[in-house]
């Protein structure tokens, strides 16, 4: 199975439940991309992996009647629950299943693309920018959402899948310094590298605090890091878990909550 078809898999598998238990993470992060690419009545606009739309709701509300709104994501259920969202929330969008790495989509079409929380998946994301650049008109606005650092003191809870986890598994927020999304300054390079112009970035951060341990739990299933329950034997689960447990209780804030705070990058250029 290659890469795209075990992410599409995964992220078929999350769909139910992804920012579904009661954790704001994806909308809060959406919402401040949306803010930041600031869609006028009348634009088009395109989210590429719009996952269970997120940002593309908020577009298509401020696009409105007159501009367009258009959604991919490489799982087919992630789509479906794109599409059903839009709908309730009065949206006209197209959703479609399309590869982020190399959209089939018409050239110069989209005043604004927006992507948040996906380029780190893609296999190659430096040709996937230059694509993306393509599909916008002149004077189009991209911005893309990162993760920047996080409380340091969460990583002892991620450390605890470690020992499973293949080489090729990476937590976009734990992997090392030599990769593009360590830092603001390497999402910059790429925009650039793909000729954008005006590249900056905006940042802010997001507080995500859980009712108790097994909140925590529930979400780890519902999001990414699902992968990572999954790459541990069924056998060995539970004691990852109690270890797990045991690290969130050192993870407590001044209020006694557990949780962590995420710094989001938003990477912004214009063609
Ligand atoms: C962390 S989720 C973010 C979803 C949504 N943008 C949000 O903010 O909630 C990442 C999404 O990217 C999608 N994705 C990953 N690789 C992709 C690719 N090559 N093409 C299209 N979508 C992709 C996944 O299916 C998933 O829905």
């Amino acid at each position: 199975m290659d890469q795209q078809d075990r992410i599409a898999g995964l992220f078929d598998r999350v769909a139910d439940t992804y920012d579904q238990v009661g954790v704001d993470f994806f909308q809060p992060i959406a919402d401040g991309l949306v803010s930041e690419l600031s869609p006028q009545p009348g634009e088009h606009v395109l989210d590429i992996g719009c996952g269970r739309g997120a940002a593309l709701v908020p577009f298509g509300l401020a696009v409105g009647a007159g501009g367009s709104v258009t959604g991919i994501d490489l799982s087919p259920r992630m789509v479906e629950a794109a599409g059903r969202v839009a709908r309730e929330a009065g949206i006209v969008a197209q959703v479609l299943v399309g590869d982020a790495q190399d959209p089939q989509l018409p050239a110069e079409s989209y005043d604004v693309i927006g992507s948040s929380l996906v380029l780190f998946f893609l296999p190659d994301p430096a040709p996937a920018l230059r694509r993306w650049r393509e599909l916008l008109v002149d004077g189009g606005r991209i911005g893309v959402s990162t993760f920047g650092e996080y409380t340091s003191g969460f990583r002892t809870v991620d450390a605890v899948f470690a020992p499973y986890l293949p080489a090729t598994m990476r937590d976009p927020r734990i992997t090392g310094t030599a990769n593009p999304f360590a830092s603001d300054g390497g999402v910059e390079q790429l925009l650039r590298e793909a000729r954008f112009v005006d590249v900056r970035t905006a940042s802010s951060s997001v507080s995500v605090r859980f009712i108790d341990h097994e909140h925590w739990y529930r979400w780890s299933w519902s999001v990414g890091q699902r992968a990572m329950w999954e790459a541990i034997p069924e056998a060995d689960r539970p004691q990852v878990q109690a270890k797990a447990y045991e690290a969130l209780d050192g993870c407590r804030d001044a209020d006694g909550r557990i949780g962590f705070d995420q710094v989001v990058r938003y990477s912004l250029g214009v063609r």
